[in-house]
């Protein structure tokens, strides 16, 4: 069965040009996937159509009040009987990374929370008890992107996504290393040139220097996936 991802969200509008392209767009036409945006502000009870308020005890900013956003999740929840995984947007939750965008691919539904303003009111996560996710140690005005980050990086991992030829298996992280340098037509651009092994035709010898360039590049780039790395190798050595 398709996974089912719902977006709560104010800015229901943001969300059609990146769903309606690329992979995201495909994996929906194959029927991997279905999205649905509710308007947390159709929830709204007063009105002004209020979805925040100022902080009790004073401060900066607006705070998204408990009512709209309880409401729009029971709608949201209703429409599906499959239990949701509930996940909201936020610089305070944990950061996205590749094994934790694995696990939510192989979920059956997902419920995204987009927040924008301040912040919520604690009593939205407290009754909740949703995952708290961030994509990264940066603000963004809202949780907008963010979901939008989560929905791709999701859905280009379900099967029959992403064509025969760019499977998502020996890419970037996939085993926590980054990639190997890529080259294509022509072989000398202003004079920079193609590796010889690459057009070499030997197979084991190019697979052999693509892994030691991705290891030689986590090394120097990144010493933090580095050691993890290698901590995993050791394990199951
Ligand atoms: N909302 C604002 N900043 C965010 C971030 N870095 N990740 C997720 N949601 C956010």
């Amino acid at each position: 069965m398709a996974l089912r991802i719902d977006i709560l969200t104010l800015f229901p509008e943001m969300f059609p040009p990146i769903l309606g392209t690329s992979i995201p767009k495909r994996a929906a036409e194959k029927g991997l996937v279905s999205y649905h945006l509710t308007n947390i502000r159709d929830f709204a009870t007063d009105g002004h159509k209020s979805v925040d308020d100022k902080p009790f005890g004073g401060g900066p900013g607006m705070v998204m009040m408990c009512q709209t956003l309880f409401d729009a999740v029971a709608h949201a929840e209703q429409q599906d009987p499959r239990p949701a995984t509930r996940i909201l947007l936020s610089p305070q939750g944990r950061v996205m990374d590749q094994p934790l965008v694995e696990e939510l691919s192989s979920k059956e539904r997902l419920l995204l929370i987009a927040g924008h303003y301040e912040g919520f009111d604690e009593r939205i996560i407290q009754g909740l008890s949703p995952m708290e996710l961030s994509i990264g140690d940066y603000v963004l005005s809202g949780g907008e992107l963010a979901a939008m980050v989560v929905v791709d990086a999701v859905v280009r991992l379900l099967p029959g996504a992403l064509g025969a030829q760019d499977g998502a298996a020996d890419e970037s992280f996939a085993d926590g290393l980054l990639e190997y340098p890529q080259y294509t037509k022509p072989r000398e651009y202003r004079g920079m040139t193609v590796p010889d092994i690459l057009l070499s035709g030997n197979h084991a010898a190019i697979a052999k220097w693509r892994l030691e360039q991705r290891k030689v590049r986590t090394k120097e780039r990144r010493p933090d996936l580095w050691q993890a790395y290698e901590e995993k190798q050791n394990k199951t050595r």
